[in-house]
């Protein structure tokens, strides 16, 4: 049976986080071994922002090395650049006419920005979903790996192609669905305990891939606490919650087990806990980072594998919109 396709992009707005590898890249790495993969750096999502060209392109080469420093392997899957495909644009304005203003003036992502940016809420804001959409579809992908703040753009993208797919007659498009091995999709906390990590949220509330372990270190001891439960197994504050999860993540189920056993009989030291969560991180993502610092010193290699993904992945974009003209009727008098 052909393998299902999938896709996914980070947009080269920073250094990525552990939500974005929990998220996101940690599956494609599992997923490239059952899957086409098609996994991308979202450079024209990240233009929304308006960043300096040489912010950009070094934000882009850091998605890269970190992509391949986490175990993406371009030997496995097709690893490219958004920009290098002309035929998302392309697509993008086809997905346009079925993309209505209203439905994306309510996207949850597109209301956050209003509030937070007021003064630059530009129209690819506003089609930030639909351009998500052609992403996705332009490989026609099944399954889409993100995390839980991107489920309703996944929603938008099933409703445009449900109607591309209605008005034209065809069943050409897949629905896609957001997809992450551990049944639901996730949200990883940011530290100072309100909302997701993000990296536009600053320095001190993400854990970078990148971070040394004295960064780490200090991050991790800083993050929020309260003076300790006083009634046995008491619920935990949102606080204390997120620094469990977090240990979930990296540190062993005995650990974990132990520090909750603590909290339960109120016995909990959260300096012991921050300090055993801080060697676990360092643990696990010492090896990412070392990759990461050998990977950025080597141009040529980062160059072949994009210039070879971006062939590979053009072609199979290349033959999506051939068809895709071919059923919309746009087709020149010679052909
Ligand atoms: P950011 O929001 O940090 O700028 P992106 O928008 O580039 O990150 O997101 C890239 C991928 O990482 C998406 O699949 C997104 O759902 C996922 N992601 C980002 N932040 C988190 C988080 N805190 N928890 C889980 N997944 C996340
Ligand atoms: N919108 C995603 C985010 O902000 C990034 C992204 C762009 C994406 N295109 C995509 C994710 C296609 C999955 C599939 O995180």
């Amino acid at each position: 049976m052909a393998k299902q396709i999938t896709v996914s992009g980070v947009r080269p707005t920073g250094r990525q986080h552990l939500g974005n590898y929990f998220g996101a890249v940690l599956n494609f790495v599992k997923m490239q071994e059952e899957y086409n993969g098609y996994f991308f750096v979202a450079d024209y999502h990240s233009l929304t922002t308006h960043p300096k060209p040489e912010d950009l392109k070094a934000n882009v080469k850091q998605i890269v090395v970190e992509y391949l420093a986490c175990g993406v392997d371009p030997n496995k899957c097709i690893l490219y650049l958004q920009s290098d495909l002309p035929q998302i644009p392309e697509l993008y304005l086809i997905f346009n006419m079925f993309a209505y203003l209203g439905e994306l003036e309510r996207a949850a992502t597109f209301k956050e920005k209003v509030r937070s940016q007021p003064n630059n809420v530009n129209a690819g804001l506003l089609t930030y979903p639909v351009l998500m959409a052609v992403d996705i579809v332009i490989h026609k992908a099944a399954k889409v790996p993100v995390g839980k703040d991107q489920q309703q753009h996944l929603e938008m993208t099933r409703d445009f192609v449900a109607r591309f797919n209605n008005l034209y007659g065809v069943q050409y498009f897949p629905e896609p669905e957001a997809f992450n091995y551990d049944s639901s999709l996730i949200s990883i906390p940011s530290l100072d305990g309100e909302g997701k990590m993000s990296k536009s949220k600053g320095e001190h509330t993400c854990i970078y891939l990148a971070d040394e372990p004295e960064a780490l270190r200090k991050k991790i001891m800083r993050a929020k606490t309260d003076t300790g439960p006083t009634v046995p197994n008491s619920p935990k504050p949102q606080e204390i919650q997120n620094l469990f999860d977090l240990m979930r993540l990296v540190s062993s189920s005995d650990t974990v087990r132990f520090f909750d056993d603590k909290y339960n009989d109120c016995t909990i030291r959260y300096g012991d806990m921050k300090k055993q969560l801080a060697e676990d991180m360092v643990n696990y993502l010492t090896p990412i980072r070392i990759k990461i610092e050998e990977l950025s010193a080597n141009d040529k290699l980062l160059n072949e594998i994009i210039n070879d993904g971006g062939n590979k992945a053009r072609q199979s974009a290349a033959q999506t919109l051939k068809d895709v003209r071919e059923i919309i009727g746009i087709k020149s008098f010679g052909e």
